[in-house]
């Protein structure tokens, strides 16, 4: 039996031209047993007729406050506490923007400010309304209310560009619901310490040694271990992401000793940590107190010194029944160099992402990577969002 069976879902549908694909995901999520509401926006109609979908979920569609010839009164509260998730499949750049920043003046607004589900959001729209940096912070903004994004393909699009800003298929929407509701809540009662992002190490008060890790990895792990019920300590260096899971508590360090200082709090009470930070692997021996000046005649020398190496340094002190588990990030030799780490580090596991594979690694949205175990065996998978990876991630933990 579906996992869906028996669900009540929301379906969101927006103005846009992947509004035909809602009809499909419609027709699965009702074929496995869901019962779906559909809320569609004025625009959404425009592309889609609620005849349509009315006949296939066996309800009135709802698009407005109050049916116009009955006054009858549609209410968004109601709808927000009977749905066991939400999905809008397609959110435009308009309606996530509003969703954003709180603008109700449409009943899939209203109604999507009103649940107390899991909601999740499958954008669609042209490539450069993708990029454009207000709907990428938008999307941003939504992610770190705790809605679950799924990301859009890249492909052919409406306009005959080619890029990023297809809906992602139903059946794979279809796929995420069904995982989330399949999903036990079996990380209930364990302790996780998670890393994330770089650590900058101070040169002098303008200055600093760093790296490009945006975080997203980490913050990517913290929401799935808290979604499966873990208490979870997120420590992390300096980035632009926040989280509100309230299962989630974020230590904000910026160098390596500060890291390590809260890793070791964290560790000692912590089932399973997950050390995904890109830390400095050295710092300035000496901070200037002062800004370092251009004016000086000769090219200052700054010497460093070995950063304390946190996973080796928790693998240390690991107790049985603990799991420790680290990234490996590299550019060559990869394999040869993560089993290295693994072993050297006492890891229960290590994950290993390359710089030589396209969308994987620093900054993007997705990841692929191999897990390695510390009985030598290894599962690879493909290229995948970072939330999706964290999934694989987490699977993989509770098989050790
Ligand atoms: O943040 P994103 O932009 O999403 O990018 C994600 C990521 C690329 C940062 C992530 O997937 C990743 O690979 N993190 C580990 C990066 C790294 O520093 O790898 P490493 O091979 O240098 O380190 C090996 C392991 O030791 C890691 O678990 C690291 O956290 C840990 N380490 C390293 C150095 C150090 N001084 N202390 C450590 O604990």
């Amino acid at each position: 039996m579906s996992a869906l069976s028996g669900k009540h879902i929301i379906l969101g549908i927006c103005g846009g031209i992947a509004a035909y694909k809602s009809v499909s995901l419609l027709r699965l999520l009702v074929k496995a047993g869901a019962e779906v509401q559909v809320v569609i926006t004025p625009a959404g109609k425009q592309f889609i007729t609620p005849v349509t979908l009315s006949s296939l979920s066996q309800k009135p569609v709802v698009s407005e406050f109050f049916t116009a010839n009955t006054g009858e009164w549609h209410s968004h509260v109601d709808l927000g506490l009977w749905a066991d998730c939400m999905v809008i499949a397609p959110a435009t750049a308009s309606t996530i923007g509003k969703m954003a920043h709180g603008i109700a003046d449409n009943m899939l607004v209203t109604t999507y400010l009103s649940a107390k589900s899991q909601v999740f959001v499958a954008p669609a729209m042209d490539l450069d309304m993708m990029a454009h940096p207000s709907t990428i912070a938008n999307i941003n903004l939504l992610r770190s209310y705790g809605n679950i994004i799924i990301e859009p393909e890249s492909g052919e699009l409406a306009s005959g560009l080619v890029g990023k800003g297809r809906m992602e298929e139903p059946e794979k929407i279809a796929a995420v619901l069904e995982a989330y509701f399949s999903k036990k809540a079996d990380l209930k009662g364990r302790k996780v310490l998670i890393t994330a992002g770089p650590t900058h190490e101070k040169i002098d008060p303008v200055r600093f040694i760093g790296n490009y890790s945006s975080g997203k990895m980490g913050y990517a792990l913290a929401e799935e271990c808290a979604s499966r019920g873990a208490e979870v300590t997120l420590v992390s260096g300096p980035v632009s992401l926040s989280i509100s899971h309230p299962a989630v508590r974020v230590v904000k360090v910026e160098s390596a000793k500060e890291m390590l200082a809260a890793c070791e709090e964290a560790f000692a009470d912590s089932d399973i940590a997950v050390m995904c930070a890109a830390v400095a692997d050295y710092a300035p021996k000496e901070v200037a107190d002062r800004k370092i000046k251009r004016e000086h005649s000769e090219v200052p020398v700054i010497e460093l010194v070995k950063n304390p190496d946190i996973a080796a340094t928790l693998g240390r002190s690991k107790r049985q029944g603990q799991r420790l588990v680290g990234f490996a990030l590299e550019t060559d030799h990869e394999l040869d160099n993560a089993r290295e780490k693994l072993s050297r580090k006492n890891l229960d596991m290590i994950v290993l992402n390359s710089m030589r594979d396209k969308g994987a690694g620093f900054g993007t949205d997705t990841n692929k990577v191999s897990i390695i175990k510390a009985d030598g065996s290894r599962e690879d998978f493909g290229l995948k969002p970072k939330r999706e990876v964290a999934a694989d991630i987490v699977d993989t933990i509770l098989t050790l």
